[in-house]
């Protein structure tokens, strides 16, 4: 079994002080035009104490790619001094910090963004209703280079790697999933069109990174393997499969699994009965370190993840309501369980105090 609590070589030149990550988690805590705020910085100055890594709240690359209200913003140079704060009070701890860097697509608010692009028209009806049109050829192209950009920002910034959400359902999902991709150019229709614009943003990342000359930087990809049964068509397991390898021949960084819950089993395929991730850790076969993540809440749910096999695991929630839960798990000590989460897609997540200002989690999220 790997250890949680030994320090772990991510690759050439990462070493992370131990195997357990910070998720990646947004607080709503910014300003309405993408600023940074003292509040968001406390916030994570207390949490990234213990952890080998913490991955930030996502950070939207292009103005329309916007996702929530109070989030911060990479896609711009100006925006250079606070990812240099962000960096630098990620890394105070001690841990690795990673940027995440993502395009919200249609899943956003008509309050957020005039313009909602998609990878193709069809309607948002589960969470947000908004009408999305489709991204351009063109538009394509530059939101591939935005992607490069804003890595290069990160590592301007001092970030030691990004992320690239491409999970939850946010447009790189959206371009990957048969429901929310019906386009009939390259982009689009067989899975291997339907790969092609994650793929892209994937080797535009390398690219940018390889031309800095810098080796140590890291660039994990964080993947929903399966879309839920209400999604139809929709993303399944050997789509992942296949994803999955395509990301191993690229010999990125790192694998990170969003799922509910880091043991679960195929939702699309009850007679699946195989936790998802020994069936990517087979694919992997130990090319990329896999992430696993959800609903890590005591020792033995940490323990239990790495049992599975993970190499890292990613603990969110818990240390939203617990800053120290680490040190303290791995002591031994009673954690506090005042979160409310459920198993379900809504799940409730505590508010916080910081600095006697109140971070409001919102009820719902993704
Ligand atoms: C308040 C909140 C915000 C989140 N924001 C993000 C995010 O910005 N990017 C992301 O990839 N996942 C996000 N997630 C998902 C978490 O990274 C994680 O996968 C999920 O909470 C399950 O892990 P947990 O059971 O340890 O909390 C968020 C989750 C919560 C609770």
């Amino acid at each position: 079994m790997k250890k949680p609590y030994e320090a772990f070589q991510l690759q050439d030149g990462v070493v992370l002080k131990n195997a357990v990550v910070m998720a990646p988690m947004t607080t709503w805590a910014g300003s309405s035009d993408g600023q940074l705020t003292a509040t968001e910085l406390a916030y994570y100055r207390e949490r990234v104490k213990d952890v080998g890594m913490v991955i930030s709240a996502t950070a939207h690359v292009v103005e329309n790619g916007r996702g929530f209200s109070g989030q911060f913003y990479a896609g711009d140079d100006h925006c250079l001094p606070q990812l240099k704060e962000l960096a630098i009070t990620l890394k105070s701890g001690g841990a690795r910090a990673i940027l995440q860097l993502f395009h919200a697509g249609r899943s956003t608010s008509t309050e957020l963004n005039e313009d909602i692009v998609g990878a193709s028209a069809i309607p948002e009806t589960f969470a947000y209703h908004t009408n999305p049109r489709a991204l351009t050829e063109g538009e394509i192209q530059t939101l591939i280079d935005e992607f490069a950009r804003a890595s290069r920002r990160a590592m301007e910034a001092g970030f030691d790697g990004i992320e690239l959400h491409g999970a939850n359902g946010y447009l790189l999902q959206q371009f990957l999933s048969p429901a929310t991709n019906q386009r009939d150019d390259q982009w689009g229709g067989s899975l291997e069109n339907r790969m092609r614009f994650p793929l892209a943003v994937v080797d535009a990342v390398i690219d940018v990174v390889k031309q800095s000359g810098r080796e140590d930087f890291v660039i994990g990809y964080r993947l929903t393997p399966e879309e839920v049964p209400q999604m139809e068509p929709g993303l399944t397991l050997e789509d992942a499969d296949v994803f999955v390898e395509q990301l191993a021949q690229r010999n990125i960084s790192y694998l990170h699994l969003s799922l509910q819950q880091f043991d679960q089993s195929s939702r699309r395929n009850p007679q699946q009965t195989e936790p998802v991730a020994h069936r990517i850790l087979k694919i992997v076969e130990g090319r990329l370190p896999v992430i696993g993540v959800g609903m890590v809440k005591s020792g033995d749910d940490l323990n239990h993840a790495f049992e599975l096999g993970y190499d890292l695991v990613a603990v969110g929630r818990a240390l939203v309501t617990e800053p120290r839960w680490l040190s303290l798990v791995q002591q031994g000590l009673p954690v506090r369980s005042t979160m409310k989460a459920t198993d379900s897609l809504e799940r409730t997540v505590p508010q916080v105090m910081i600095d006697n200002i109140r971070i409001n989690f919102p009820a719902t999220i993704e």
